[in-house]
Parts: structure tokens; sequence; C-alpha cells
């Protein structure tokens, strides 16, 4: 079957912003650097908590963790329909109100002294409330964050006035993926765990796929590089405000094992096919309709990546813990399968990504231990990373650091 040829050599060029020399790897560990980050970026921008179709009815709820905070919040669908997220804190003296992960409550009460909230977060009830000879309950509730949603993703904001809305932080990135059927991915699994680096290296894993013929030689190698693109390089990478795209190349030529090639046929899942198109795709999603499409990795900065293809997306949700320390959180999102085949198919697909994220996260610990020595001063970044370099110019400009 005919190739398409993947991305020639001048995707850093056409950005006058960019070049291509070395970069300095300070802000890969320097933990005053990393301080800066959280206080510069990470509070100040929104963050993914779940998705709408989790709390479709009202008094539907999900406590979601934000460990870069290190606190916990509550987002719930009030009797309004609206969707609003609280701190998980209970003003009466600080308990954690609700301690399952998701359920449906009229209202939420605190454990400790039993303190009641409704689903709009007022304080509705305090027993012995005699007790309180100065206490108005009016003009107490759970502290409630900026919530909002974009394509049935939900995101707060921790800042008291947000310094932008949720669409304009969104911006072109967000508009340019309108119309893909997000709403249909029900069916969901997940992956988390603690890896010992920075956060933005993890994101990175997934930005580029110079290192695919090698470091993944045992799993996705074979589909996507091949003879036509031997070097994994990229179909195209685009970049949008802050944010970034990176399409990747698929080998049509490959010929997958008996049970891969059934999985793949069973179900358009697969990372490691490119698969018919069965939805009109966004303008945003294969921009250039490459026939040899596999993938395309969406980056929200700082640390949401999106992962598209046409049968399944999945993101990628990176929380930093300290400059050497993230906590990453993997979520798949399926539309529930007709038939076992297509279960199947799913399930193998699952698999498959399982196995070439965790050769991803392996090396990261590695590559960490030596650059928070210090004594690796720079990076070289090939020209289809630059999905990369990117990141690390806007990290740069953010904490307002020479490039
Ligand atoms: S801390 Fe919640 S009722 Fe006392
Ligand atoms: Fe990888």
């Amino acid at each position: 079957m005919g190739q398409t040829q993947p991305g020639d050599i001048n995707l850093t060029a056409k950005h006058p912003e960019m070049h291509n020399g070395p970069v300095s790897t300070d802000i890969y560990w320097k933990p005053e650097l990393y301080e800066l980050e959280v206080e510069r970026i990470f509070k100040k921008t929104w963050h993914y908590v779940g998705r709408e179709e989790q709390i479709s009815r009202t008094g539907e709820f999900f406590v979601k963790e934000l460990p870069t905070f290190d606190f916990s919040s509550i987002i719930v669908r009030g009797r309004d329909n609206r969707i609003r997220a609280f701190m998980n804190a209970c003003p009466h003296r600080g308990n954690q109100v609700e301690l399952t992960e998701c359920g449906r409550r009229s209202a939420f009460t605190c454990k400790f002294h039993a303190w009641k909230y409704d689903l709009e977060g007022r304080l509705a009830a305090v027993p012995d409330e005699e007790g309180f000879p100065l206490l108005n309950k009016a003009d107490i509730g759970l502290k409630q964050f900026s919530c909002e949603t974009w394509e049935g993703f939900i995101f707060i904001n921790i800042q008291e006035e947000p310094d932008q809305t949720l669409s304009e932080y969104v911006g072109e990135q967000g508009m340019d993926l309108h119309g893909y059927p997000f709403s249909s991915g029900t069916s969901r699994f997940q992956f988390s765990g603690t890896v010992e680096t920075n956060w933005k290296f993890l994101v990175d894993s997934f930005c580029e796929t110079y290192h695919v013929p090698y470091l993944h030689s045992r799993t996705i190698r074979q589909t996507m590089a091949g003879s036509d693109n031997p070097h994994g390089r990229a179909i195209d990478v685009r970049l949008k405000g802050d944010h970034r795209t990176t399409s990747v190349w698929a080998n049509l030529d490959y010929e997958p094992q008996p049970v891969q090639g059934l999985a793949a046929a069973a179900a358009a899942t697969s990372i490691t096919s490119a698969v018919a198109t069965t939805v009109e795709l966004p303008k945003g999603l294969n921009q250039t309709r490459a026939k040899n499409w596999a993938i395309d990795v969406t980056v929200f900065f700082p640390g949401l990546v999106c992962v598209i293809n046409p049968g399944m997306y999945f993101t990628h949700q990176m929380w930093p813990l300290g400059p050497n320390r993230t906590k990453w959180e993997m979520t798949g999102y399926l539309r529930p399968a007709d038939n076992a085949a297509e279960r199947f198919g799913q399930e193998h697909a699952i698999v498959e990504l399982r196995d070439a994220v965790l050769e991803d996260a392996n090396t990261l610990e590695r590559m960490t231990s030596n650059v928070a020595t210090g004594l690796i001063k720079e990076f070289h970044f090939h020209d289809h990373e630059l999905s990369l370099r990117y990141q690390h110019y806007t990290v740069c400009k953010h904490l307002g650091l020479e490039q």
C-alpha cells in the first residue's frame, strides 16, 4: 500500500520564536524553579477534573484529588443542573466533608460534628446551633472554586479570580477539536502512579516519536515507524497559544500479529494501526488529513495531554509533587462495546497501550536521576521534538526566564 511520507525536517524553522540550538536543563530539576512553576503556572491554570457524564443526574458527585496542592475537591451537579466544585473541607474545623469517591446525595454531612451542606455548598444545618451565638449560617458554606466545562470536560480553577475564562484557556486548541464525540466514551479505564520524575519529562514522553523505533522496539516500533519512516518522524506539529498538537504517523505496511489483527478489526481503538475513520473528524485532528495517521497528541498546557484517534481517546494528567516527583493519571474513554469481539479488541488495545507507557515511565526515572545532579547542563532537541522545545519555551516565558 502506498504511504504518505512523514513531515520534513523544517518544523522548527516555521516558528521565528524557536531556535534549533541546545536549551538549558535548569527548569527540569532546580527546586527554586519548581516552586516558581507552582506559583506562576499551576496555581493559575485550569485543571481538568472529570467528565460531565460522570455526574449526569442531580446530586451526583465525585471527589477529585488535586495532588499538587494536597487537597481534594467535590464536584457535584446541583438542583439547578449546574456543576459546581468545592474544596472538600468543612468550614467548622477543616475536616474532609466527603470521604467516598463518588455517588449521589441530597446533601453533604461532615462526619466530625455533622455540619450539613446542600448541593450548592450552603451551610444547611448545625447541631446544637445555640452554642454558636455569633454564627450566621447564611455567611458560611463550602469554599467554592470556579468550575466550567468544555466539550464535556470539567475544569476547575483555584484562583479567587481566574486570569482567563476556560474558553480563553482552551483557545484555538479547544475550538479545533469541537465536534469530536467525546461524550460517547462512557466506558473508562484508569492507570495512575507516582513517577520519580519532573512533570515536564512525563509530558514530553508522549509528545515525540523520535524514541519509538528504539525505546519501543518490542511494542509499537513497527507500527509508528517503518521503511518509509525509519526514524519515527511525526506527520506534523502545530503550536496553538500555549498548547500544541503532534500528529503521529502510522505504518500502513505493518502486518499485525494474528491476534493483534483480530483485535484491531473488532474495535477501532488501537494506537498501533491507522483505523478507518467512522466519525467526521474535527479540523484540529489529523489536520493535514494524512492517510497514514495513527493518533493526535494534543497538549493543554501545562499538564494535560489528550491522545485521540477515531475510536478512543485517553488523557494523561501530570500533577507535580516536587521537582523530581509527579503523580501521573492516565484515563481512557471508550464507546461501550456492542459485542464481545469489540470488547476483546478494546481490552487488547488497552494492554498494548499499558505496555508502551510503562516503557516510557521506566526511562524517565533513569534520566531524572542524571539530570537532577546538575551536571547535564543542556538538552538537544530534534526538529520533530518541537513540542518539547515549545514546552521549554512556554515554561520559561511564564517564569520570566531567558530562553
Ligand atoms: S469539622 Fe466538620 S463538622 Fe466539625
Ligand atoms: Fe513512548
